[in-house]
């Protein structure tokens, strides 16, 4: 992933994270797209793969304290008032099963940040992001109601078209979206996906 030139600890939203007391800088690109798309709009209960440290989450429960929250994580994650956590793999069903349990079967809303552990190979690092993006957008196919959307981090690189393809199925609306705070020179986009198409809707 591109590294902005200069001192890191020197950039915009780094600087601006440290201060706000948010664990992550990237709590800036959520509360960007989640402002610009009115995201959280009748939202009551969401899911959030791929959380820890939780800077997104801190986000959620900044801008509506009311949420019902169930976060989940390979890593640890320190505890948000508020917001029940998962440590796992989001990729094993038995973790999704848990995170289904504890959201009570529904959700209004998914999202995820998740990136996997770097090999420095490209190809597989976009293969490995790209599976888990599509885990996102399955359990939001699932769980969702008609209105329901789905927000997740994707790569651009190989079997991304068709990544976007197999989306395009699942849902009635989707587009790709950069936040300002996403670095220009990473491959990282959002994709927002709207109302899950269920058989023979849409
Ligand atoms: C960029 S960080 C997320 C940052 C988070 N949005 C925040 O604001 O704090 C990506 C996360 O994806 C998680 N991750 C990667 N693969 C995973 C998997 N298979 N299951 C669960 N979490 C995973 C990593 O542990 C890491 O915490």
């Amino acid at each position: 992933m591109g590294r902005p030139k200069g001192n890191p600890k020197k950039e915009h939203y780094y600087v601006a994270a440290k201060k706000h007391g948010y664990r992550a800088r990237s709590a800036y690109k959520l509360r960007q797209m989640a402002t610009r798309y009115d995201l959280l709009k009748g939202v009551r209960i969401v899911i959030e793969l791929c959380c820890s440290p939780g800077g997104w989450t801190q986000v959620l429960k900044e801008m509506e304290p009311g949420l019902e929250v169930i976060a989940a994580d390979l890593s640890p994650m320190q505890p948000i008032e508020g917001v029940k956590f998962v440590q796992g793999d989001i990729t094993d069903e038995e973790i999704i099963s848990e995170i289904e349990t504890l959201a009570r079967g529904a959700a209004d809303l998914v999202i995820s940040d998740c990136s996997p552990k770097v090999s420095g190979q490209w190809n597989l690092d976009v293969t490995r992001q790209l599976f888990l993006a599509e885990a996102t957008l399955d359990l939001g196919h699932r769980l969702l109601g008609p209105k329901g959307k789905v927000l997740a981090k994707v790569f651009q690189g190989p079997g991304f078209e068709e990544f976007m393809a197999r989306s395009k199925s699942k849902f009635g609306s989707v587009k790709m979206i950069k936040p300002e705070a996403s670095r220009k020179t990473s491959a990282e986009m959002y994709i927002l996906a709207i109302g899950p198409r269920k058989s023979g809707t849409n």
